[in-house]
């Protein structure tokens, strides 16, 4: 809904108090019921995209849930916003910039413009720039300063610049190139850059950096890069073998030339693509280099279809869409103040960590769009790991816990990995029983009948029924495809993608702004030139003066103490 004073706001809306209202009158109900009174309920809440299935019917709503979230979607204006989005408006109103990831998987290659140019032959010469560079690399014909192929990259990014790519080249680790290593640094511990060039044993010969950075002014980005240049000339290379070694990825020319890189090994990419949304662009380098331009494209091609499809398919098929609604009725109506994605695949365990920042950055706001505080919840805090692990560490409290915790889980059914059955049906026995022990719970009555049946002692079934009780109805979506191609992951990333668009919308909030992240930015250069110097040169509070005077203590100690 596009507010002005005089129109109402969101809380205030029809549709709002409609499910205020659905909900004081559902939210005790229990899903157990609600599956046993309709035997239909799975296919009527489940919903098919090429080899992904979608079931939500695990969730706490009923048909009349879902017409009265369906009305908040069209009041709100999703259809509206989202041909906005898709046609090039400059929607990131804060940055004055359209947000057009969509595009850059636009393999349908129709035009799209920004200021009245056409975006599309840009992207496909980037694509192209992309395939030869890493056709020679891969074929062992892009070689290093003394005549040798390159046989480990190295990644250095940050933020948008590292999880994506990072984890689409986890996911498609069956996908990789044999002779090349794909290493990701990206925090400016530097622990982390000595850890990999060190602890990896890479060879300056035969390394190649790949300095990922939108802005090119990335703090953490620019020191791990100067540190990888130093190592590189320390082992005995030239300022003229950098090329060789090095490349860009960045919308900033003139910081990539600044740092000494060649502008002519620097792929480009656009201030209409956000950070968090990039890996389809040059920022997915590191991915055409381990898995090829031909499987990058499927990845491209997967996520090209899930946008047309919802661009396409209505509302109430949408899939992108009811799992936006799913995530509205929860944060708003339940409280729910966090979600969590539980991927059953080893490959997809980065997946977590990669929707934190497309999630948490995109909708963590607490104005609208034109900068009027609200008053409702946004941004749900999203976490996981991979659901097996997870279910040995933190399910306790998902099941029995006193929060409302909505999860997604996700499996294919069958793996790359050389299958032993048992495994996968040990695994898949495990994603079932999770998302069905959620939602039926555990009555008293029938852990009592459970604990006699168990031979426990009657003095003893009593005092135990609290502690194994379960309530249940804990809602899950299940997501299950048929085996992780790119196609596949590029989907179910587009997918992610588009459900965060749509609560964005329905916040009334700029999806594709973060500000949030520039305070501490600007505070961390004021107190690194107090670290520098040794001097006091800023007022700051006790504690973090009382932080700073004791890391200098320790500093000062290790270093005597070293001497
Ligand atoms: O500080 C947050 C952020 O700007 C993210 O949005 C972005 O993905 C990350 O830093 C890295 O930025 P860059 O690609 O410009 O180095």
């Amino acid at each position: 809904m596009s507010q002005s004073n005089d129109t109402p706001t969101l809380t205030s809306s029809p549709a709002w108090i409609n499910l205020e209202q659905h909900y004081s009158a559902i939210n005790t109900k229990k899903m157990k019921i609600l599956f046993a009174e309709d035997k239909d309920r799975f296919s009527k809440f489940s919903l098919h995209f090429e080899s992904i299935l979608f079931d939500y019917s695990k969730n706490r709503i009923t048909k009349e849930t879902m017409q009265h979230l369906l009305s908040l979607a069209k009041q709100c204006n999703v259809t509206q916003w989202r041909d906005k989005m898709f046609s090039g408006e400059k929607i990131n109103n804060t940055e004055g910039r359209a947000a057009l990831h969509t595009a850059l998987r636009n393999r349908s290659n129709t035009p799209v413009y920004v200021d009245g140019i056409d975006v599309m032959p840009k992207v496909q010469a980037v694509l192209d720039k992309m395939e030869t560079f890493a056709r020679k690399v891969r074929q062992g014909d892009w070689k290093g300063y003394t005549g040798e192929r390159i046989t480990d990259i190295v990644n250095i990014g940050i933020g948008g610049s590292d999880l994506g790519p990072k984890m689409v080249c986890r996911a498609l680790t069956q996908y990789h190139h044999e002779r090349l290593n794909i290493h990701f640094l990206s925090n400016v511990d530097s622990s982390h850059a000595e850890s990999i060039l060190k602890g990896e044993e890479l060879n300056p010969e035969t390394t190649l950096f790949v300095v990922a950075s939108k802005t090119f002014t990335t703090q953490e980005t620019l020191r791990n890069a100067l540190t990888a240049k130093k190592w590189f000339l320390d082992w005995g290379a030239t300022e003229k073998d950098v090329a060789k070694h090095f490349v860009a990825i960045s919308t900033n020319k003139k910081e990539v030339t600044a740092f000494g890189i060649d502008p002519d090994n620097m792929f480009e990419f656009w201030d209409w693509v956000g950070g968090r949304y990039s890996l389809w662009s040059a920022i997915g380098l590191s991915i055409v280099l381990a898995v090829g331009m031909k499987h990058f494209i499927e990845l491209l091609e997967g996520a090209h279809a899930m946008d047309q499809h919802f661009q396409e398919a209505p509302l109430e098929k949408n899939i992108p869409v009811i799992m936006g609604l799913l995530g509205i009725w929860y944060n708003n109506f339940f409280k729910a103040e966090s979600s969590a994605v539980l991927p059953y695949d080893y490959y997809l365990r980065e997946f977590p960590a990669y929707l934190e920042q497309a999630d948490m950055e995109s909708n963590g706001k607490s104005v609208d769009r034109e900068g009027r505080r609200i008053d409702y919840s946004t941004g749900s805090i999203v976490w996981g790991a991979e659901g097996n692990n997870g279910q040995h560490a933190f399910y306790q409290l998902i099941h029995q816990g006193t929060k409302l915790i909505p999860t997604d889980f996700i499996i294919g059914a069958t793996t790359h990995a050389t299958c032993n059955q048992h495994h996968r049906n040990i695994l898949v026995s495990n994603f079932l029983a999770q998302t069905e022990a959620l939602m039926i719970g555990r009555s008293q009555e029938e852990t009592r009948q459970q604990l006699k049946a168990a031979g426990v002692k009657l003095k003893d079934v009593e005092e135990r029924i609290p502690h194994m009780e379960f309530e249940g109805n804990q809602p899950s979506n299940s997501i299950i495809f048929k085996e992780l191609t790119p196609r596949t992951l590029g989907s179910l990333i587009a997918m992610y993608e588009h459900k965060i668009f749509v609560q964005g919308i329905i916040w009334n909030l700029n999806s594709y702004d973060q500000w949030g992240v520039e305070l501490g930015k600007h505070l961390t250069e004021k107190v690194l030139e107090e670290l520098e110097s040794g001097n006091d040169i800023y007022q700051h509070d006790s504690s973090t003066k009382g932080l700073l005077e004791q890391y200098r203590t320790f500093r000062n100690e290790t270093k005597r103490g070293q001497k």
